[in-house]
């Protein structure tokens, strides 16, 4: 997306508007704004509402199978929180005029987009232990920084989000130690989910910033904090050190810090299977969009239901 869409824009109005984003002010959605401000943060923030209901499936599936009471307990609660912060999203997304009934729809038919990461299996509880983790910990990294964005209700859903997040951190964290302390089989466990989550990982934080599409309009707008190669050294720099304090091991020969510029180098990750996944070719895909249609039939009943407050219902008696 161009900035050249900006030429049908009010410059006065342009201009003011950057002002007051250079001052670091929020915008409210009673506020002038350019047409591709608006667009580009519903385009955003939808994506982000989606990934949250999404990325609960994976996790979801293993509540039942979780070892033991207690962590059956939190990862429910952790379920829970994911598809609270999809509700929050979706409200912050609807203050710029797009209903959630048609981000709902653009999700199930495919029009939208959400992670990458959210399309590939959980075979182990070791993998949704990886998801707890370090998904969690990537997705926080993003949004503490996009918290102090311009948008005041993106940034006000972001900043419960974060506090959230920050429990499921400590949750997955103390998951993925107990197992990487754990026996012969616990470990082995662990590296393998590690051995297949990397590479989403790293895929996660979006293209690297050379081609990065949408990063030089959303970072003049202060949308995006920090660009997608930015997220992704912090998130290196902050977990690669505890992920060799376990003993478990990157799947990735390049990966070292250069003493000398600080910056992490790794193998170039693969954007053709990036593009792959997040264009509907993912393991996943079909089996998770499938899930969300199926949900969206059978809860029908209680938004139509909702819809008519007057309608007089009969208590059953048994
Ligand atoms: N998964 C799926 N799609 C992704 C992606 C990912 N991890 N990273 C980038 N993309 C998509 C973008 O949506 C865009 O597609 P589109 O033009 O069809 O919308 C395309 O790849 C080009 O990427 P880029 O120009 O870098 O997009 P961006 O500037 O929007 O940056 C994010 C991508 C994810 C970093 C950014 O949108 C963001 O910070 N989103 C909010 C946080 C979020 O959604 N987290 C998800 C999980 S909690």
């Amino acid at each position: 997306m161009k900035a050249t869409a900006l030429t049908d824009e009010d410059p006065v109005k342009l201009a003011e508007f950057e002002a007051r984003i250079d001052r670091g002010e929020k915008i409210e959605p009673s506020d002038w704004m350019p047409q591709l401000y608006r667009k580009q943060l519903i385009r955003m923030i939808e994506q982000h509402a989606h990934s949250e209901i999404i990325g609960a499936l994976p996790e979801g599936t293993w509540i039942t199978r979780a070892p033991g009471f207690k962590r059956k307990l939190a990862l429910m609660a952790k379920v829970q929180d994911e598809v609270g912060h999809a509700q929050l999203l979706y409200s912050a997304a609807e203050t710029l005029g797009k209903s959630r009934e048609d981000m709902i729809a653009d999700l199930i038919n495919g029009k939208s987009k959400y992670s990458n990461i959210f399309n590939y299996p959980a075979f182990t509880w070791a993998d949704s232990c990886f998801i707890s983790w370090l998904v969690d910990a990537g997705a926080i990294v993003n949004q503490i920084a996009n918290s102090k964005g311009s948008y005041g209700p993106y940034c006000r859903a972001l900043e419960r989000i974060c506090a959230e997040e920050s429990f499921h951190l400590k949750y997955g964290h103390h998951c993925v130690i107990h197992l990487a302390t754990g026996t012969k089989v616990q470990r082995e466990m662990m590296q393998a989910a590690f051995n297949r989550w990397w590479a989403p990982m790293m895929h996660f934080f979006g293209p690297s910033d050379k081609i990065s599409v949408h990063s030089e309009i959303l970072m003049r707008w202060k949308v995006k904090m920090s660009s997608n190669d930015e997220c992704r050294q912090q998130f290196l720099d902050m977990y690669v050190p505890k992920i060799w304090e376990l003993g478990l091991t990157v799947p990735d020969d390049k990966l070292r810090k250069d003493p000398e510029t600080g910056q992490w180098e790794f193998t170039e990750p693969d954007w053709e299977e990036f593009k792959r996944v997040i264009n509907g070719d993912g393991p996943c895909n079909k089996e998770r969009l499938a899930v969300r249609r199926v949900a969206e039939e059978r809860g029908a009943w209680v938004r139509q239901a909702l819809l008519a407050p007057k309608t007089k219902y009969v208590a059953p008696l048994a």
